[in-house]
């Protein structure tokens, strides 16, 4: 009998969709992607489920879509999460070096990097909140700045500076209750924004400092590097939902419809817009179909683009008061709302900064289906999950890099503690 190669599920719990994708781990341990699942998400709102049975269906068409696709049976997943209930905050932390002998220098050695990563993290957390990602930035050894492989070296002192992001255990739980509802243990819970990082942003463009603005339905969410490393996380409130919601005010027309009229001529450059131009849209309770001019609809979604993308711009004004270096790597933008005509334009003028819209690199397997910048979170995700499960994470990446504190196994106890609770 053939080998059968080890399977890797995704799931992506978005406000607009929820994408699922299935992968085989080759024989170089790579990921090839076999599968896809892509449908309407029910039951979700800025990242919070808000409807547990019309999301557990979700998740359940979304899997099986992937699975049919792939012809493989999914076992267990890697799951996003996301929404306004994320923060970022940085800390450090500083432990004392001591040779083997007790002398006031060592040499550095995994329990050091283990105490001061420790050290790092205490900081008060509120009690509704919960650690989700601990990721090292630079280390500091003796007055050595920038340091990020401290191992083997000698010092006195070893300091650490980490980004900690913190989710609301409420709405952890509640998404751990949903797919587990859907038939699927949790292996762990990933950032949405990191694994979408992990899938569109080059080391070049980490190393240089760049922001990964992911534009999805509910919210914006913003992730800036500096160094290689996570420096901060922000969420805007407002997301593709609200640019549709204005053209439903706006129209009058039913949502379904402003969706649709959004996707097939919303524009937020001018420039690109034909002159006289114009779409036939449905009028809304058995009225008559009326004819919008896209010069019209552009009016009705620049000014919502332009206060989201000038949200995200002031909390970069903010951090460039902390960052030492300007973003050499731009803006990168990703999720649907990335896929408007006009988008880079707008953000280009918006920042100032050069901007690009990123869609997963290839890591093979079905690229047509995965290739698109609103599967960058799932795509991520299936990579972190990838080197997560064979143990290479912390050798890939400082975002990848995962605390040995206990936390890690947290998500999959809760998840089980839950599922106990259920069947
Ligand atoms: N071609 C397009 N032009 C403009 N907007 C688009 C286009 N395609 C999709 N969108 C918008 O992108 C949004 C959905 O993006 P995405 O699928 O990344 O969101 P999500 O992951 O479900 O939501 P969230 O991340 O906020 O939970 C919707 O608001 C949709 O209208
Ligand atoms: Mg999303």
């Amino acid at each position: 009998m053939a080998n059968i190669r080890p399977l890797v599920a995704s799931l992506d719990i978005g406000t607009s969709r929820v994408r699922a994708i299935v992968g085989e781990r080759n024989e170089k341990s790579q990921i090839e992607i076999i599968g896809v699942g892509d449908v309407p998400s029910m039951g979700m709102k800025n990242g919070i489920v808000v409807n547990i049975e019309a999301c557990v269906r979700s998740i359940g068409q979304a899997i099986e879509a992937a699975e049919m696709m792939s012809g493989r049976e999914v076992k267990t997943v890697w799951a996003g999460i996301g929404g306004s209930h994320i923060e970022g905050i940085n800390s450090r932390g500083v432990v004392a070096i001591t040779g083997r002998n007790g002398e006031s220098r060592g040499e550095i050695n995994e329990t050091d990097m283990a105490r001061v990563i420790e050290a790092a993290q205490a900081v008060v957390i509120p009690m509704d909140k919960q650690r989700l990602e601990v990721i090292p930035q630079t280390y500091i050894v003796d007055n050595q700045r920038d340091i990020r492989e401290p191992i083997d070296m000698l010092g006195t002192r070893l300091e650490a500076e980490v980004h900690i992001i913190t989710c609301s255990i409420t709405s952890a739980q509640n998404l751990i209750k949903c797919v587990n509802r859907a038939g699927f243990p949790v292996n762990d819970l990933v950032l949405q924004i990191l694994a979408a990082g992990r899938a569109v942003l080059t080391s070049e463009e980490k190393e240089t400092g760049v922001a990964l603005i992911d534009m999805g339905g509910g919210t914006t969410e913003m992730m800036v590097y500096t160094q290689g490393a996570p420096y901060s996380t922000y969420t805007v409130p407002l997301g593709g939902f609200d640019v549709t919601n204005d053209i439903t005010y706006g129209l009058k027309i039913a949502f379904d419809t402003a969706e649709d009229l959004k996707k097939k001529a919303g524009c937020c450059w001018d420039e690109l817009i034909e002159d006289g131009a114009s779409v036939d849209v449905p009028g809304m309770g058995g009225r008559p179909p009326m004819s919008v001019s896209v010069a019209h609809l552009y009016q009705i979604i620049l000014p919502r683009m332009e206060e989201i993308l000038g949200m995200a711009r002031d909390k970069l004004v903010k951090l460039s008061q902390s960052i030492t270096r300007p973003l050499g790597g731009g803006i990168v933008l990703t999720g649907g709302g990335a896929q408007m005509p006009g988008i880079v334009e707008l953000a280009s003028e918006v920042f100032g900064m050069p901007v690009r819209v990123g869609s997963p690199l290839a890591i093979g397997g079905l690229e047509s289906e995965y290739r698109r910048p609103e599967f960058a979170a799932a795509v991520g995700l299936v990579i972190e999950g990838n080197e997560r499960e064979i143990g290479t994470a912390s050798k890939q990446s400082p975002e990848g890099k995962k605390i040995e504190d206990g936390r890690p196994g947290f998500w999959s106890r809760l998840g089980n503690w839950i599922k106990g609770e259920m069947f």
